[in-house]
């Protein structure tokens, strides 16, 4: 039997958009949105282990988003320290390697604690790496990356001479993972949003139109086809990739 699963994407990247206006069309207070956006992850992120995916990155608060009323971030932070703790045991039980990316500047101590204890138990998982971006922007990425470059630099560990984009990527979060194949926003809006700027590059994007709590198994497997569907050139003609057999280089 043909093995479909050579063809799906490797690593899928999801803004988890829509939350606040499925709460609004249902008459709610916008954290009932969040909160339902919880049991969409967490459906997402078990169909992702079940179809093999290495790697699920999903941005639950940018670096902007501190911008929203207190009250909202604040539940936000909740929802996702309870979701932590109550998910972590099932994550481990599942080889799930979780990692939080981000900035933890604005982050307090029992947050902080509580996502280094479950990179730690989870860290030798050789299943899926769920990647949660939290306070995280991909301009803040780039810039911290730089940082540690040019520390690189100074220290003569590394000479100007020897930046490329491959060498640049490992300096950016999940610099040693595969960059996403497939990005999804859901809830119709068509923006990258300071997500993953330098890793997306050659990514196929897919913009489905419901809110992510709405975004299910059967959403998350029709995103999957629309993957396979596209042919994935990265510079190649049409005819050069045809003619490898594969579908995509
Ligand atoms: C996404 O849903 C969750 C976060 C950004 C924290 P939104 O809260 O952005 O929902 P909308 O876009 O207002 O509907
Ligand atoms: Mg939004």
């Amino acid at each position: 039997m043909e093995d479909i699963s050579a063809k799906n994407p490797r690593h899928i990247a999801i803004v988890m958009d829509g939350n606040g206006r499925w709460a609004k069309d249902k008459k709610k207070p916008r954290v009932w949105g969040h909160k339902a956006g919880v049991t969409a992850a967490r459906k997402v992120i078990r169909a992702a282990a079940e179809a093999n995916i290495e790697v699920l990155s999903l941005f639950g608060f940018s670096s902007e988003n501190w911008r929203r009323p207190k009250k909202e971030v604040d539940h936000i932070f909740s929802l996702f320290f309870d979701a932590l703790s109550n998910e972590v045991e099932e994550l481990h039980h599942n080889n799930i390697q979780v990692r939080i990316i981000g900035s933890r500047s604005r982050f307090d101590l029992p947050l902080i604690e509580k996502i280094e204890a479950t990179e730690n138990l989870t860290r030798k998982n050789t299943g899926l790496v769920l990647a949660i971006a939290i306070d995280y922007g991909g301009q803040w990425d780039i810039c911290e990356g730089i940082k540690s470059l040019v520390e690189d630099i100074h220290s003569g560990k590394l000479a100007a001479d020897d930046i490329k984009p491959t060498l640049f990527s490992h300096y950016l979060s999940l610099g040693d993972l595969p960059d996403p194949d497939l990005f999804i926003r859901p809830s119709g809006e068509q923006r990258i949003s300071n997500f993953f700027i330098w890793q997306l590059a050659y990514a196929e994007l897919y913009f489905p139109n419901v809110y992510w709590p709405d975004f299910n198994e059967k959403e998350f497997a029709k995103a999957l086809d629309f993957f396979t569907s596209r042919q994935r050139r990265f510079g190649f003609t049409g005819e050069q990739i045809s003619k490898s057999g594969e579908g995509y280089a």
